[in-house]
């Protein structure tokens, strides 16, 4: 790779041993996929958070990097972590995981990294340009701010985002180049798809068929942006889609209309949407309801808190969101809503990145591709609905 003077000095350690190491890191990286050069990128999302996937070594790991002086140079805003840092105690998080989450997020923010907590940061005020090089990691903000946002990442680690953090650099591949963002396959939606669910179990089925390869949907219709990250979350969880466009819908599209001829296609219709909930479905008699995968947003928490008003949701529902998400919740009413129903709001963490095995969970429904995917493969019952047919048994 072509180096600049200053990446030079730095990499000699002229801006400390943490800078050094960290930016020996990305040059590693850009040389594996042929990068021929380093770009400065304006943000970083930093995942890797929760104490569950980090364990001691992560732990220390992170430790050795603020003691070796690492510190953000950009804007640089954290996942979720294993637990609500205040409620985590009613969320019968043990004790000992509770200590090592703490010495994490405590790292971090050594290190001048915000602790929001999310991995929907452009729901708290992290909107990066159309255009704009970042570097993020975690799967669903990935492909919410490549495709929603037009803004140019990789998906990127835990490690490597905390290395653009810190150095303000990231290697030029993949992604950050326009002709890697070309679409490979034209997905024709046939169906008027309309909740979050429908596009949670289209970006599913694509990201099943498609691999890695870049969607161009047609017949998205008019997506809320609930259903913009339902959609993205789900295609990068099976397969690994980074990056969707959406004719009339996301900022790029425009550019590939008169590219689709010749690219592999297939249609999605009502039966294909079936099919792919059955799929994550198992006959549950009295499933603790987990929403907020993604984060949820305020209309989100709105529906919720009006769809529980009267009913009794105690020890059943749980949702998850954003700290800042929750300030403004709780400030109009919507947290207070779902308590008084006996639902909780939990902030920081997702039924993912949480200890719930040890917190006793073993059935759970959700309106989430993503969060049936994981919590399959973690060992728990799962079963698929909208968030109407979750909280009040009537179909929406
Ligand atoms: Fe977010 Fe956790 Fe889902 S990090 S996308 S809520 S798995």
């Amino acid at each position: 790779m072509i180096l600049t003077k200053e990446q030079e000095a730095m990499l000699a350690g002229e801006e400390g041993p943490a800078a050094a190491k960290l930016l020996e890191l990305l040059v590693a990286l850009g040389e594996v996929f042929g990068a021929e050069r380093l770009v400065a990128v304006e943000s970083a999302h930093i995942a890797g958070v929760s104490y569950k996937n980090l364990g001691e070594a992560g732990t220390e790991w992170l430790e050795e990097q603020a003691d070796l002086g690492a510190k953000a140079r950009i804007w640089a805003t954290l996942n979720p972590a294993g637990m609500d840092m205040e409620k985590w105690l009613e969320m019968g998080v043990p004790r000992g995981f509770a200590e090592g989450q703490r010495r994490v997020i405590s790292t971090f923010q050594r290190m001048g990294v915000e602790p929001t907590c999310t991995c929907t940061p452009y729901l708290v005020g992290h909107v990066p340009k159309l255009g704009s090089q970042i570097a993020w990691a975690e799967s669903s903000a990935v492909c919410y701010s490549n495709s929603v946002l037009g803004a140019r990442t990789n998906r990127e680690s835990g490690p490597t985002t905390l290395a653009s953090a810190v150095t303000g650099l990231a290697s030029l591949y993949g992604y950050r180049l326009e002709e890697n963002r070309r679409p490979g396959a034209v997905v024709d939606v046939e169906v008027g798809l309309e909740t979050p669910l429908e596009f949670s179990a289209l970006g599913y089925l694509t990201g099943r068929r498609l691999g890695t390869t870049v969607p161009y949907f047609r017949g998205l219709g008019d997506l809320s942006l609930e259903s913009k990250k339902a959609l993205g979350a789900a295609c990068a969880t099976k397969g690994g889609i980074t990056l969707w466009h959406g004719e009339g819908v996301t900022p790029e599209a425009g550019l590939y209309e008169g590219l689709l001829d010749g690219l592999e296609r297939f249609t999605v219709g009502s039966s294909d949407i079936e099919a792919e909930v059955e799929r994550l479905t198992a006959p549950l008699d009295d499933p603790i309801i987990v929403l907020g995968c993604p984060h949820s947003s305020l209309g989100e928490l709105e529906m919720i808190a009006g769809l529980v008003r009267g009913r009794d949701m105690e020890g059943r529902l749980w949702v998850f969101t954003s700290r800042s998400v929750y300030a403004e919740a709780k400030a109009s009413g919507y947290v207070g809503g779902i308590e008084e129903a006996g639902g909780r709001v939990v902030r920081d963490t997702c039924m993912v990145v949480a200890p719930v095995i040890e917190m006793g969970w073993r059935e759970v429904a959700t309106n989430s591709f993503k969060a049936a995917h994981y919590m399959t493969n973690a060992g728990l019952k799962t079963r698929l609905g909208t968030v109407q047919e979750l909280l009040t048994g009537e179909a929406q």
